[in-house]
This record gives C-alpha cells, structure tokens and sequence, in this order.
C-alpha cells in the first residue's frame, strides 16, 4: 500500500490500511557509518505522523539485551538538529549479537543464544516490529528473529557498500569523498619527495571505497580484493611513470587486496560469530615493492577517518528516503523487508535478498574499464 499525499503535502496512509505497528523499537547495529542520524530523524518523523510511537535501544541490540535495559524514547523533539551530525545518536555496537553474545569476563568469555531474551524485552515493552539498520551482519539476525515470529524491517547501511540487495547503501558516499581528499593531500607531499606512497582504504572483502575514491582522486595504481594483484605490474607502473618524467606515484589499496597466489593480511582472527580485523595490505605491498623501484615508499591507512564526520549531502539524503520508507512499511505491517534504491526510485525487498549475496566490483565491469581507460593500473 502506497501512502496518499494530502492537501498539506505530508502523506498519510490511506484507510484500508492492514493492522498498523503502534509501537516500534529502532537500533542501529554494526559499525557506524555517515548517515545514520538522517536515518533516525526521518523514521521517527515519518512513524509519528504514521501515529506510531519510535523506542531506540542504545549500542545496537546491547541496549535490549543487559541487565538493565537502556531503551529511549524517540520523538520529534529527540531528533531535532541531528541531520548533520556523523555517528548514531543511539550509539552503535558490532559485538552484541543476540545469538552469539559474550558473557563472563573479558578473556574467559563463553558465548549464549539470548535471542528469546531480545523477544521478551519486545513483549514487555508492547513493541510490535524491530526496525534494524544495519550491515549483512545485522540482517542475517533480522532474518532469524523474523523467522522466529518477531516483524523486521531492515535498512542497509555499510560504507562497503557490499550489499546486494540495494544499489547504493549509505555512509560509502561520505567515505569516498573523505578518501578522495586524502588522495589529493597525498599527491603534493608525494609530488615534493619523489614518493611512492600507498593509500590503505577500507572496504573487507569489496572495493568500492577503493575503486571509486582511487578514480576520483587520480590514484595511479589500484588494488581491490576482486583483482588479486601481480606486484610486478605495480612495479612496472611505477617505473613507466618515471621513465615519462612522473617522479612520485599514488598507490591505493583496499584493505582486502592481497597479491595472486597470497592471503589477504588481517590484524586479529575474528571471535567467535564475528569477522577477522582486516589491516596491513599497504604494509605488505611495501614489503613487496622494496627494491622494485628506485623511491622511498610511505605507507598511510586512513581508518576510520573513513567511517567518521558529517554526512554527505547524497548520504542524508539517501538515509532519509529509506528511514521515510521504513516508516510506511511498519505502518503498513509490510515486514519481513528491507529497504533498498533500485535505480532511482526506493523500494522494498524481502529480507533474504540482503544476506543472499555480496555486491562485489566485477572486475571487468564498467568502472573498471574506465579506470583502465585513464591508465590507471589494477594490477591483474
Ligand atoms: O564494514 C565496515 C567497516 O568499516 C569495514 O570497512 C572495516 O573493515 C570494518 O568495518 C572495521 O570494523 P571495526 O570498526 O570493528 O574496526
């Protein structure tokens, strides 16, 4: 059911509206990532016009899941003047995974299912539907709590940009701008030292943070995890560009890309239900180019800076039409689905499309071949 535009110009469901949720709880899950606060002030604004009444639980499903629960209520007023602020007002957390959560002391930790806890804090607080927004990572728990009879309404969001289901997630827009600055910073200094410096951005296993800020920003090599690398042609890059008179070269390497044949570097195993810390790709291509060429090399990893700051426009703007969306979905009792742009126009998909599978850069797809068309070097 689409909502009815009135006289005022603010939509408002039409009467055969299905059983409406009249309370629902949001939590922003995972890592953060610009936008978020657009997110929550248009759901909230959205919900309340719907006549919904929006509860937020803080750091994720941690908030839900302790001892004493930390749920707030979120009106209007709470969202007021957020729109530009980076970060979650809820506050955000990648380790509390009803399914797999910690306890004991830090070390000795075992891990329990306290999934039914999750529906019974639900129950108690007269919550009829869980808005998560959220990663892969939070999807898949939105999936089994839907499957275990709990209303989900999902909203994707990672600057990775890895999922699927949807076009374009937010946060990547403000992380590619943010890259793309350190890009240009990177040139004069590499420019004044005859460098050779790499750039480590994030991104896991997918490299759009990497592809699209390494084209926008000049990079003259790239690396991302969908291209296994041969240093050689770094090398060869980087010596061509001598030989034409380009005394520094600008290498960007996703934090997933690891040489053909190699292993991606990662700082620690991941615990139990959790991904490894990926680091030390840069550190590692360094390693490999020492005395492939005749400059110094530098090494910088930007972090995350890359996931911090106030949003980009598009990022505000694409967090509020997907919380909007949300919105209408709890109001229409459409659950079980998860936000997403296709194209240009917002849309709902079910929830099993946005863990099915990962959005990967094809590496012979379109922005590829512009990047090898400005002679940037992918290396493979
Ligand atoms: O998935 C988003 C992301 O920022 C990745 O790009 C990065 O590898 C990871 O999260 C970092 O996570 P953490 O905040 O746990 O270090």
């Amino acid at each position: 059911m689409e909502a009815t535009p009135t006289a005022t110009g603010v939509s408002s469901p039409r009467a055969s509206t299905p059983p409406t949720a009249r309370k629902v709880l949001i939590l922003t899950g995972g890592g953060d990532a610009p936008g978020l606060n657009a997110v929550l002030r248009a759901f909230v604004k959205r919900a309340t016009s719907h006549g919904i009444q929006v509860l937020g639980s803080e750091d994720g499903f941690a908030g839900l899941l302790e001892d004493r629960p930390r749920i707030r209520t979120l009106d209007v007023a709470a969202v007021r003047g957020i729109l530009p602020r980076g970060g979650s007002i809820l506050g955000c957390s990648n380790l509390a995974n009803p399914f797999e959560y910690p306890v004991g002391p830090k070390g000795k930790q075992t891990y329990e299912d306290r999934s039914a806890r999750v529906a019974e804090r639900l129950h108690e607080l007269g919550v009829e539907t869980l808005v998560l927004v959220g990663g892969d990572g939070t999807m898949s728990m939105g999936l089994r709590f839907q499957e275990l009879g709990i209303p989900v309404v999902g909203i994707p969001k990672t600057i990775d940009n890895d999922l699927d289901a949807t076009d374009f997630t937010f946060g990547l827009d403000t992380a590619v701008d943010t890259a793309t600055w350190a890009i240009d910073a990177l040139h004069s200094t590499a420019e004044s030292h005859d460098r050779v410096m790499i750039l480590e951005l994030m991104g896991r296993h997918a490299g759009w943070i990497a592809l699209c800020a390494g084209v926008a920003g000049g990079a003259d090599v790239i690396l991302i995890p969908e291209i296994p690398y041969d240093v050689e042609r770094v090398a060869a890059k980087i010596r061509e560009r001598s030989a034409a008179g380009s005394t520094f070269s600008i290498v960007v390497v996703g934090e997933g890309a690891f040489p053909a044949g190699g292993a991606i570097s990662t700082l620690t195993k991941g615990r139990k239900g959790h991904l490894p810390r990926l680091g030390g790709a840069g550190q590692h291509l360094a390693a490999l180019l020492d005395g492939k060429c005749d400059h110094e090399i530098r090494v910088t990893v930007l972090g995350h800076v890359q996931r911090g700051g106030s949003p980009s426009s598009f990022d505000r703007l694409l967090g509020t039409r997907f919380g909007v969306k949300a919105a209408d979905l709890c109001a229409e009792g459409r659950t079980g689905r998860l936000v997403a742009l296709r194209g240009t126009v917002i849309r709902s998909v079910p929830l099993e499309e946005a863990v099915a599978k990962a959005k990967l850069v094809p590496p012979d797809g379109e922005l590829a071949t512009a990047a090898r068309a400005v002679g940037i070097e992918l290396g493979g």
